[in-house]
């Protein structure tokens, strides 16, 4: 059996990676670690955590007395664990840091230890490129994060890479667009617009609407993972992007058409301090390797709405009695609209 360490596998694309890894390697044995911050959500592993190739764990990335051991077990590393909400970084920093950079830091210390360690896949983001005036950014452009968040997940990329360069360890580094899909939690734009318009309530476009998104379906970006780990190259890193880019007032409006929703709830709001205007990603490199994305935007769009309309047990709780949501609602809204 090859052990599979899967960090951060409770919240949206790692518990989407969770599920496709079980199902699509019958040879591996799957760990999940994750701390269920706010965004980690057991429901979100509801059918697979009795699964008898996976092992749940409760624990904190950046406590080395948890996640020590289980990295030093694992043949692959798949370290997803992260404090990922770029509002909420601009509200409060900290987290990021501690998990996203320190975190970052004890895992891949533990990883130094690990005899049978074949693979330790860092997973970054398009984020750390800045924001894209023109073009598409490839791997070997310079990295300009413009938000906290993003800056964090700078740190975690480059910190991963100095450890393949000074220790050679199979560190690979991926860089992926906009994820969409299902147990993506509320307060992203996709299921905050889907869930608010549901209840006919407005949706908070930020500034002019005119910036955009490259959108990658979730199982795209697991599969893309997946082949990274068989054949990419250590101390490489690979955009994984969807070649979807979207400019959110067009995705608003798909939204509430989609849902037979009325134009009026668009609700323009003042906009994010620094937002990035438009991310979009080279994938040739990824693509060179046989990846190409499966899911057309159009039908994963309207089959990641349903699921929300078919599964309000999921998104209710945390929308209507998580008092932590509510106040989150209210620091980053209120004074918006
Ligand atoms: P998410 O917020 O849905 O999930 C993050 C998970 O990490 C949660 O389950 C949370 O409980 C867990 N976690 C947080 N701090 C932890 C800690 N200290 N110890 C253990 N677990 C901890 O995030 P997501 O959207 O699934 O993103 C997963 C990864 O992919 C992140 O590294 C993110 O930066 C990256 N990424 C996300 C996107 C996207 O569009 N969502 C795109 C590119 C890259
Ligand atoms: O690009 C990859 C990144 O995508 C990931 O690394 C991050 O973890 C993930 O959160 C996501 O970041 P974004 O900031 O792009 O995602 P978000 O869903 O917050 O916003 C998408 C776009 O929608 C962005 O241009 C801001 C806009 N937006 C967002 C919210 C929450 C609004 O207009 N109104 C909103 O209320």
């Amino acid at each position: 059996m090859v052990e599979v360490l899967v960090t951060g596998g409770a919240g949206f694309i790692g518990s989407n990676f969770v599920r496709y890894a079980l199902g699509a390697h019958p040879d591996w044995r799957v760990t999940t670690l994750d701390k269920l911050t706010y965004a980690g959500r057991r429901e979100n592993l509801l059918d697979v955590i009795t699964h008898p190739r996976h092992a749940f764990v409760h624990g904190d990335i950046a406590d080395a007395a948890v996640s020590g051991p289980l990295v030093e077990r694992a043949e692959l590393v798949v370290h997803f664990a992260a404090e990922t909400h770029v509002d909420r970084s601009i509200l409060a920093a900290g987290d990021f840091i501690r998990t996203d950079v320190e975190g970052t830091f004890v895992l891949l210390e533990a990883a130094r230890r690990a005899a049978r360690l074949r693979r330790f896949v860092q997973i970054s983001t398009d984020e750390v490129y800045g924001s894209v005036t023109s073009g598409a950014s490839r791997e070997t452009d310079e990295l300009k994060p413009r938000n906290p968040y993003a800056a964090s997940k700078a740190g975690a990329d480059r910190l991963a890479y100095s450890y393949w360069a000074t220790y050679s360890l199979p560190v690979v580094i991926t860089r992926a667009s906009n994820n969409y899909g299902p147990y993506q939690f509320p307060e992203k734009v996709i299921p905050l617009f889907v869930t608010n318009a549901i209840d006919d309530i407005p949706v908070p476009l930020y500034g002019d609407g005119r910036h955009t998104r490259d959108w990658l379906h979730v199982n795209d970006h697991c599969q893309a993972i997946d082949l990274l780990i068989e054949k990419a190259t250590d101390g490489e890193v690979y955009n994984i992007g969807g070649g979807n880019e979207v400019m959110n007032v067009d995705l608003t409006k798909r939204i509430l058409s989609s849902l037979g929703k009325p134009a009026s709830l668009v609700n323009p709001v003042p906009d994010r301090p620094g937002h990035d205007r438009r991310y979009c990603l080279d994938t040739s490199k990824l693509r060179t390797l046989g990846w190409m994305p499966q899911v057309p935007f159009e039908g994963g769009l309207r089959e990641t709405i349903d699921w929300y309309r078919h599964n309000e047990w999921w998104w209710r709780p945390v929308k209507e009695a998580d008092p932590a949501f509510r106040s989150y609602y209210q620091a980053q809204y209120e004074r918006r609209t």
